[in-house]
């Protein structure tokens, strides 16, 4: 099972210049809460813009080009085959392949490389909708077809003194 987890603007922005649009603690609890215990998956320069990497409690497991590529407390794959394909033996003489349980959740934390490629992959998503528009973004999340994806749950807050911004908490299954 494969779950996307994501903060999106309303003009489906994602980041800037390596960060994250904005500060969002309400966020970054609802993060926290349902990824604690979990796995979760992200490409190499979504790890290093985490301020504290890796992720405390969760299993993490970092996406990146080069191969023997190694990341201190984070579990490195080189390609999303790797990830989610049966064992099968590599010319190294060791199984590569199904890093993770396909029976579990495993999460998928970004960013917006890792995202598009992984959005045909997905079963869930839990979307953070951000009500702002970033029009200086420069890393976007790609359309949520309403024609494959379905809205299960939506929960919108108001904006207060630590979230600058409103923002609905909404969880996607395929149609
Ligand atoms: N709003 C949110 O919820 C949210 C969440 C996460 C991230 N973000 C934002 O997204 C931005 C980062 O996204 P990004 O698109 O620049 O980078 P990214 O997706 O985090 O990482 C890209 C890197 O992942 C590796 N990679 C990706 N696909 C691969 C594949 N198929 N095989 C092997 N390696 C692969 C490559 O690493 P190598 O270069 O090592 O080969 C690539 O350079 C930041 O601004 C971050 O703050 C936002």
């Amino acid at each position: 099972m494969i779950s996307i987890i994501v903060a999106i603007a309303e003009n489906y922005a994602i980041g800037k210049k390596g960060d994250l649009l904005c500060h969002l603690p309400a966020d970054l609890k609802h993060f926290k809460e349902i990824t604690s215990g979990k796995t979760v998956m992200m490409g190499e320069r979504t790890f290093f813009s985490l301020p504290k990497h890796p992720l405390p409690n969760r299993r993490n497991i970092v996406l990146t080009d080069v191969h023997g590529k190694t990341f201190e407390g984070a579990e490195a794959v080189y390609s999303i085959e790797e990830l989610t394909t049966p064992p099968q033996p590599s010319p190294q003489g060791r199984e590569k392949g199904c890093i993770v349980n396909p029976e579990e959740e495993l999460f998928v934390i970004g960013g917006g490389m890792v995202y598009r490629q992984m959005m045909e992959r997905a079963d869930k998503l839990y979307i953070t909708h951000i009500h702002h528009s970033w029009e200086d973004a420069d890393t976007f999340f790609p359309v949520i077809d309403p024609a494959i994806w379905r809205q299960t749950s939506a929960e919108r807050h108001e904006a207060d003194e630590k979230n600058p911004y409103d923002y609905t908490f909404a969880e996607y299954e395929r149609a």
